[in-house]
């Protein structure tokens, strides 16, 4: 069984991860890993960011390890939140703020196409490669659904007329930006 690390610290997201990596790999936190500080995320893209937190974890720690990162990107606002999604409203992760201040920017506005993107950056045996998955849809005018977390009850995937907050998690993970990359990296790691 190989040892890959995470960059996470969500328990919840590697237990998602681990699900679809399957029994031939096992999942360690960066803690589990030796590193229990912040690990850095300075970039201006998604892209910069994920490969910045994976090869800090790999200068450090030597091991096999992949690390993620997220936006919502919405195309009346220039590709808004984008890489400050987690951030948009205050400088915490107020997921309440975030999608407060959301709603306003978009009041009144017409096009409210949007997508989720994840990009992952995966580091094996000191290559590094990249992952990406989107879900293309549209912020409602209204909040519904409460399972999920961050931008759920305002995205509503493409072909659904329910939010991501409406969805269960195995029918969100199936379209999912996050389900879709990851299942990429899955098939990569299972013909390594
Ligand atoms: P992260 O890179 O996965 O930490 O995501 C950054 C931010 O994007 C989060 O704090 C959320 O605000 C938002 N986000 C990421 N994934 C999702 C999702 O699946 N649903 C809703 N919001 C998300």
């Amino acid at each position: 069984m190989r040892t890959i690390v995470f960059a996470t610290g969500n328990a919840h997201k590697l237990a998602e991860v681990q699900a679809v990596l399957g029994d031939g790999f096992r999942l360690v936190t960066a803690a589990e890993a030796g590193i229990t500080e912040d690990i850095p995320e300075t970039c201006a893209t998604l892209e910069g960011n994920a490969s910045q937190k994976s090869h800090y974890l790999y200068d450090r720690t030597g091991m096999d390890c992949f690390a993620d990162d997220t936006g919502l990107e919405v195309d009346a606002l220039g590709g808004a939140p984008g890489v400050h999604s987690a951030r948009y409203a205050t400088d915490g992760h107020d997921f309440a703020a975030n999608n407060r201040l959301l709603l306003r920017n978009m009041e009144g506005v017409g096009n409210r196409r949007a997508r989720f993107r994840t990009v992952i950056s995966l580091i094996l045996g000191g290559e590094e490669h990249l992952f990406e998955g989107t879900v293309e849809g549209h912020i409602a005018t209204f909040e519904a659904g409460c399972g999920g977390f961050g931008y759920d009850p305002l995205f509503i995937p493409e072909g659904y007329d329910v939010s991501f907050a409406e969805m269960s998690a195995d029918a969100k993970n199936a379209v999912s930006h996050r389900g879709r990359a990851v299942r990429k990296l899955a098939e990569f790691l299972k013909e390594r």
